[in-house]
């Protein structure tokens, strides 16, 4: 499993996955359409990492407070004062916030994470209010090819396998936990303003997923997506855009 609080690995999140003005603005409207037009004043981002949807939350969902939990120090670390209004340091298994404290929750790329997710929704049912809302936003079994460097590196494609869920897995998580009008919406990104960006940004070794690839099937595969991204760049290829699913619950 990745670890987040090996030295460097934040600051090198924040380079290969910062959000891009374009990417801003995809997610902003992605996560109105999800949660509707009403106010959510009191959001928490749940394993929030180095808060870069705290400023999307805000837009998307006029959030006045942003709480951002996550339990690596060194990812709380790198966030800014306009990431969040608190940043906590918990585990998700044990959330501690007050019954009905809330009016939305995203969980963006962590619930996967968790050996009991279900029990997790069932904790975030507990912490919104009535009419409040959760948004998992995470990868899956049918988005994984969409990463187009996994590729080049199989021990990375092989923790992404084992790890992301099924589409039928997350709306059952929210299912079990109460949550109702449970819907899906596969979000379209760019992977990056150029081939060059893109390879850039793989080679930093930001994914968390890379963390996971020996030291010399990294240098391999490197080697190969450098080729692969002359080629591409000389032949005008389009990069294709990678593919993320955002599951929306209602709590009742
Ligand atoms: C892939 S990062 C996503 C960060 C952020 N949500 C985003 O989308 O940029 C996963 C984050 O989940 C956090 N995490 C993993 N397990 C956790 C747990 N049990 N409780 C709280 N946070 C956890 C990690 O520390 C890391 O910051």
């Amino acid at each position: 499993m990745t670890d987040y609080d090996v030295a460097g690995y934040a600051r090198r999140f924040v380079t290969a996955r910062a959000l891009s003005p374009e990417l801003r603005q995809v997610w902003t409207g992605a996560l109105a359409r999800a949660a509707g037009t009403d106010m959510r004043a009191d959001v928490l981002d749940l394993g929030a990492g180095t808060g870069r949807f705290g400023t999307v939350l805000r837009a998307a969902w006029r959030a006045e407070r942003v709480i951002a939990i996550d339990r690596s120090m060194p990812m709380l670390r790198q966030m800014r004062l306009a990431d969040a209004n608190l940043a906590v340091h918990a585990d998700m298994g044990a959330l501690p916030l007050r019954t009905g404290s809330l009016d939305a929750c995203l969980c963006s790329m962590v619930l996967h994470y968790s050996p009991d997710p279900a029990a997790v929704c069932r904790e975030i049912r507990r912490l919104l209010r009535p009419g409040g809302v959760l948004c998992v936003r995470t990868g899956a079994q049918e988005t994984i090819a969409s990463f187009s460097f996994l590729r080049y590196f199989p021990a990375a494609r092989r923790a992404e396998r084992s790890a992301m869920p099924d589409r039928a897995d997350v709306i059952n998580w929210l299912g079990h936990a109460g949550f109702a009008d449970v819907v899906v919406e596969k979000v379209r990104t760019p992977a990056a303003r150029g081939h060059w960006r893109y390879c850039r940004k793989v080679l930093s070794r930001g994914f968390p997923s890379l963390q996971l690839v020996p030291n010399v099937e990294f240098v391999v595969g490197a080697a190969f997506m450098i080729l692969d991204t002359i080629l591409h760049a000389l032949l005008c290829r389009p990069i294709p855009p990678e593919e993320t699913l955002l599951v929306t619950g209602v709590a009742v």
